[in-house]
């Protein structure tokens, strides 16, 4: 009876259990491609009411369409979005993920798609340099590399940590935080978008280069997004798309 139900449970078990990765004839054969994003950082990827939208839904949707593939975006909490690719829950992570040693023990990611960097951003007449952090109040979004800098600049007086990015901003806003560190490009939309929250932004704490993610070792799907990525960058649909959303090119120089 009990290894009856043992075996019950497996047969159940295989038949959710998702497949390996899939390659990219895997992918081909179905005709759509799942790729996952935040939704939740503008101008990267947000909703615009129901639409999912940013700049990297536009381009992953432009990169499916020149490998001739639809879409279907899944979006899910930032720190979720690695993981989800070792279960095979989607096939591409596109989030501006920097590209670290520490996440490229996890996962596979495509060439730099953006170059920008972690931005000290405050209120008017608050901390712009790394100095100036010593005392200060700083949030910053879980899972990102933000968290993991701001952890080893000395004299911090404490690190507040949000699940959404937007989150951090606000806490600033509010003055609940003296200081939210943030990609550069992010924080200049946000500086934009509200001038009566008089917005200013310091020194970058480092650079950063964004990849798309990829399940480790799913070669064929990478060097097809790559190739993807190169053509947009050589005929200009690169070019459109970062100046819709950032009014400048973002690519790695
Ligand atoms: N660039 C930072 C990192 O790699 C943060 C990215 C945040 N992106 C997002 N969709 N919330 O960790």
């Amino acid at each position: 009876m009990k290894s009856a139900l043992w075996m019950a449970l497996a047969l159940v078990l295989t038949a959710i259990a998702p497949a390996g990765a899939r390659d990219l004839a895997e992918i081909k054969a179905t005709g759509t491609i799942r790729i996952a994003t935040e939704g939740a950082t503008p101008p990267f990827n947000y909703f615009e009411g129901e639409k999912l939208t940013g700049f990297d839904v536009d381009l992953g949707s432009a990169v499916a369409e020149k490998l001739g593939l639809k879409v279907e975006w899944v979006t899910l909490a930032f720190d979720g979005l690695l993981v989800g690719l070792d279960h095979d829950r989607y096939d591409i992570v596109v989030a501006g993920h920097g590209i670290t040693p520490e996440r490229q023990k996890a996962v596979d990611f495509s060439t730099p798609y953006v170059c920008s960097g972690a931005a000290i951003v405050a209120k008017e007449g608050g901390a712009r340099t790394v100095a100036d952090l010593a005392g200060k109040m700083v949030g910053v979004q879980v899972g990102t590399t933000y968290l993991t800098a701001v952890r080893d600049v000395p004299g911090v007086k404490e690190v507040k940590t949000f699940p959404k990015d937007t989150d951090a901003l606000q806490n600033l806003v509010s003055g609940r935080t003296d200081v939210w560190i943030s990609d550069k490009l992010t924080a200049l939309t946000a500086a934009e978008k509200a001038p009566d929250a008089k917005l200013q932004i310091g020194d970058l704490l480092y650079e950063e280069r964004y990849g798309m993610a990829f399940k480790k070792g799913n070669d064929t799907l990478r060097d097809a997004v790559d190739a993807a990525v190169r053509d947009m960058l050589a005929d200009g649909g690169y070019k459109r798309i970062s100046e819709h959303y950032f009014k400048q090119d973002i690519r790695c120089p």
